[in-house]
């Protein structure tokens, strides 16, 4: 077999590239309005910006990072955003900064996974991560940011479910009544759920497997076990989405595959997905700057993956339509008209119309009007001697096959004249 990408990780071209670009401009557009500036970390971060951060027994820190060992470095590939972000943040002081301030990324990231529907090895993320607002309103603001971006893109069938995973000391209570449910029950938990028993119980509310689910069903809420203080953040958060129009429901099993989180997480669902139904989710993680020994930074932020959203508004019919061939197709007849044709190609070109010339000097009109339908352009200007001695050149409409003269002169005025009649038509 040929030489192949590494399983997971694919490349992206032609119409699903085009796709692609118009999905993604909608996304920073939704970003920018909403006041996040864009922020680019590297790809490679010292292992520890994860492993310290993302939770021990978490599968990333476990069994999902690319490693990379360099004079005497150890570097990991970075499987999310988040905590490379907050290591910019302290970096560069930017939590100094007076106020909320928030920011977005759009970058790859990698987790060896077994690949599947909308899981990858290495997959595209937009993340949003407002800082310095400890308030139930930004943790709504980003519910509702997540929330615009899918609706500004047509989506409609997902749902957004919210929890919350308390303050530390309602932390600390909750432990302790699931593992009161759960010791009991051990001999009847999957093997996974087990190993999650000693460290992190909670993640035993995320398991999957069959074996667990009647012993999840009948567990203990974290709803019970709030502080007052958790209580009320988490009456806001809610109150403060019903006034901004975003439904959701509570959901007291999500609990989020990272350990990073407190208070608000939310995770965005949609039943067109598969077994992979999480199109994105965030929380609030104010004690993230701490696993780096820094004071607790007030932040709350979300990640959408790109892939299962492109396969989101695929079923949905909502993907946008990809551009299609060049705005004009320019077919000179003959060695004279391609002299003309080549200088105005690259005129055209950088006052910013599309155009496309074959550098074959020798083709008929009948195969250039072929090339030209084959490459999608909605106008050819042909030129042969004739025309070029008249001065003119002739502008056809490859869709009702129309024609007229135009002055050889003037094309760029011409050519610009038509497209401005197309946009207002449309
Ligand atoms: P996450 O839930 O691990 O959160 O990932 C967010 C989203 O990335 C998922 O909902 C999913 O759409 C996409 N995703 C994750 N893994 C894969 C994969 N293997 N293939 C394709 N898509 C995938 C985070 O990463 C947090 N950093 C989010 C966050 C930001 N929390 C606060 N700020």
């Amino acid at each position: 077999m040929a030489i192949q990408s590494i399983r997971g990780m694919h490349d992206l071209y032609g119409a699903e590239m085009s796709a692609w670009s118009a999905v993604e401009k909608l996304v920073h557009k939704t970003f920018q309005d909403f006041g996040y500036k864009e922020i680019r970390t590297p790809v490679l971060e010292k292992i520890e910006v994860f492993s310290q951060t993302v939770g021990e027994d978490t599968d990333i820190v476990q069994k999902q990072m690319y490693t990379i060992d360099r004079s005497e470095e150890h570097l990991a590939l970075r499987p999310e955003g988040t905590a490379a972000f907050i290591r910019a943040v302290i970096q560069h002081q930017l939590h100094r900064l007076p106020g909320a301030q928030r920011f977005y990324y759009y970058l790859p990231m990698y987790r060896y996974e077994r690949p599947q529907k909308g899981r990858q090895r290495q997959f595209f993320q937009f993340g949003g991560e407002l800082i310095n607002d400890a308030s139930p309103e930004a943790d709504a603001e980003i519910i509702a940011l997540l929330d615009q971006i899918y609706k500004a893109l047509g989506l409609k069938q997902y749902e957004v479910r919210i929890n919350t995973l308390g303050d530390s000391e309602s932390r600390a209570r909750y432990r302790k009544a699931l593992e009161d449910h759960f010791r009991p029950l051990l001999g009847q938990l999957s093997e996974d759920s087990k190993a999650r028993f000693e460290r992190a119980p909670m993640r035993i509310l995320d398991s999957k497997h069959d074996a667990d689910q009647n012993a999840v069903k009948k567990a203990p809420r974290i709803g019970d076990y709030l502080t007052d203080s958790a209580k009320a953040h988490f009456e806001s958060v809610k109150r403060r989405l019903k006034q901004a129009g975003v439904a959701f429901i509570v959901d007291p099993l999500i609990v989020r595959g990272l350990d990073y989180y407190s208070l608000t997480a939310f995770e965005f669902v949609s039943d067109q997905l598969g077994a992979q139904s999480a199109l994105g989710g965030g929380g609030r993680y104010d004690g993230l700057a701490e696993r780096f020994g820094e004071k607790p930074i007030p932040a709350v932020g979300f990640a959408l993956g790109m892939e299962r959203l492109m396969l989101a508004l695929e079923a949905s019919e909502k993907m946008p339509k990809a551009p299609g061939g060049p705005f004009l197709y320019l077919a000179p007849l003959g060695e004279v008209a391609f002299e003309r044709f080549y200088p105005l190609s690259l005129a055209l070109k950088r006052s910013g119309l599309d155009c496309e010339l074959v550098y074959e000097k020798d083709k008929n009109l009948k195969w250039q009007l072929k090339q030209a339908n084959r490459c999608g352009a909605q106008y050819a200007l042909l030129l042969g001697e004739e025309e070029v001695a008249k001065g003119v050149a002739i502008l056809k409409n490859m869709s009702d096959g129309g024609q007229k003269e135009i002055a050889l002169d003037h094309v760029i005025e011409e050519i610009n004249a038509e497209q401005l009649k197309q946009a207002h038509s449309a």
